[in-house]
């Protein structure tokens, strides 16, 4: 099992998409083990974005993350945080493909609706810095319909 940081950005919040999104993951059968409305600081946001510090984007991009408040989230799964990526679509809404998060909600290239985790080290990075108390452990019974427990569990 993987865990996975998810952003919903600013964007999502304010256009009201913040439920349709965490419905994709439910629905695809990832556990939500954290889940919070918060504002990102702009120290916060330097942190999570510290790949970035060099590109021309970066100060728009702190700029939107810290503007209005996001929802974080933590996701459990299988490949959960190649999934994550997958259903949320290229980073560009104009380039990402119809069925994906970005490819259906939006056309821009900054205001990108969602975060996700890109690598096993990111994701345990991102989710300390997020979660800095912890994700939750528990049972979710919906697993083993979700996964084969002779075989996946
Ligand atoms: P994210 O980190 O937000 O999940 O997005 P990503 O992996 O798909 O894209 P990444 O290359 O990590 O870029 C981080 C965020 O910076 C903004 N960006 N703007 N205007 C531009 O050329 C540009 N390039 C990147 C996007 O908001 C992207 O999500
Ligand atoms: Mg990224």
């Amino acid at each position: 099992m993987e865990r996975t940081l998810i952003l919903l950005k600013p964007d999502a919040l304010q256009r009201g998409l913040a439920g349709s999104i965490l419905t994709r993951f439910e629905n695809k059968g990832l556990k939500i083990v954290g889940l919070k409305l918060m504002k990102i600081t702009p120290e916060l946001a330097a942190q999570h974005y510290e790949a970035h510090k060099e590109r021309p984007f970066y100060k728009g991009l702190v700029r939107f993350m810290t503007s209005a408040p996001v929802v974080a989230i933590a996701l459990e799964g299988i490949s959960a945080i190649a999934i994550a990526r997958k259903m949320m679509g290229a980073t560009f809404g104009s380039d990402a493909d119809p069925g994906t998060i970005r490819g259906d909600f939006g056309v821009s290239r900054s205001f990108n609706l969602i975060h996700g985790s890109d690598s096993p080290e990111a994701a345990q990075r991102e989710l300390s810095l997020f979660f800095a108390e912890g994700t939750l452990d528990y049972q979710l019974d919906a697993f083993r319909w979700i996964y084969d427990p002779e075989d996946e569990l």
